[in-house]
């Protein structure tokens, strides 16, 4: 069976004061048993004060990018290594936000989850098509090209330590989610070209999903075959609604 992950992506939310706030409603309301494996995403701001909060706990941390190199001349960026020293375990590599504003390719995207995997990092790798090119009919061929290019020169014993996030850009902090059916159809079209790399790692790999998931339509995403989690945006600021979208995992 594959792990489970429901992942808050907080983006650039969250004071040191709201970050503390946040993550103790977060670690009174779950147990850890029983329900999927639970990463938060603070910026980087916060994340030391949520490594503190965090050790030894059921809850995950995780970076929300990183630097493709390892130290040196490389004003504002921070890399693996620092991530790792904090208590970080999960980075999240090639968001849609990333993309579009910081004009990250897939060529850069595959550098970062190297650059990750080789300091023992996990990547959440992000995909995703924007709606014109859904609505003219190109998504499968966007997501073959983001999934050939991300992971470009990996084998199984790389497909064993990444996650990937499917993450269609018109559903991202619109309100307008993915039908379970329809990102199911993505999600089993990234298993298949996952599969060409190596057949059993792709049955183990989570694809999670990201774009407006909420507690009213995690159920129905998340009982789709190969929907292993979710990528939460705005739901994961407010603990509530992000420990229902945990427990309907
Ligand atoms: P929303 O859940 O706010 O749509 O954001 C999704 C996302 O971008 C997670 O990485």
């Amino acid at each position: 069976m594959r792990r489970k992950i429901i992942a808050g992506n907080w983006k650039m939310n969250g004071t040191v004061g709201e970050t503390e706030a946040l993550i103790k409603q977060l670690l009174t309301a779950t147990t850890g048993s029983g329900h999927a494996e639970t990463v938060v995403c603070p910026p980087f701001t916060s994340l030391m004060i949520a490594a503190k909060l965090l050790k030894g706990s059921h809850i995950g941390l995780g970076a929300q990018d990183m630097s493709q190199h390892a130290k040196g001349a490389f004003t504002g960026e921070i890399s693996a290594e620092l991530l790792l020293t904090l208590g970080v375990r999960f980075v999240i590599l090639g968001h849609s936000e990333r993309r579009q504003y910081h004009f990250e390719t897939d060529g850069l995207v595959n550098l970062k989850t190297r650059a990750a995997l080789a300091a023992g990092l996990t990547p959440i790798v992000c995909v995703g098509e924007t709606l014109e090119q859904r609505e003219n009919g190109h998504t499968e061929s966007v997501i073959r090209e983001q999934i050939q290019g991300t992971m470009s020169g990996f084998g199984a014993d790389e497909l064993r330590r990444i996650v990937i996030a499917y993450e269609p850009v018109w559903a991202i902090g619109t309100g307008r989610t993915a039908t379970p059916d329809q990102a199911q159809e993505v999600h089993r079209s990234i298993r298949q070209l996952l599969a060409r790399i190596d057949d059993a790692a792709s049955r183990e790999l989570p694809i999670l999903y990201g774009g407006s998931v909420k507690a009213d339509n995690a159920r129905g995403l998340l009982s789709q075959p190969d929907i292993d989690g979710a990528l939460v945006g705005g739901a994961s600021l407010k603990a509530d609604e992000f420990v229902q979208i945990i427990n309907a995992a």
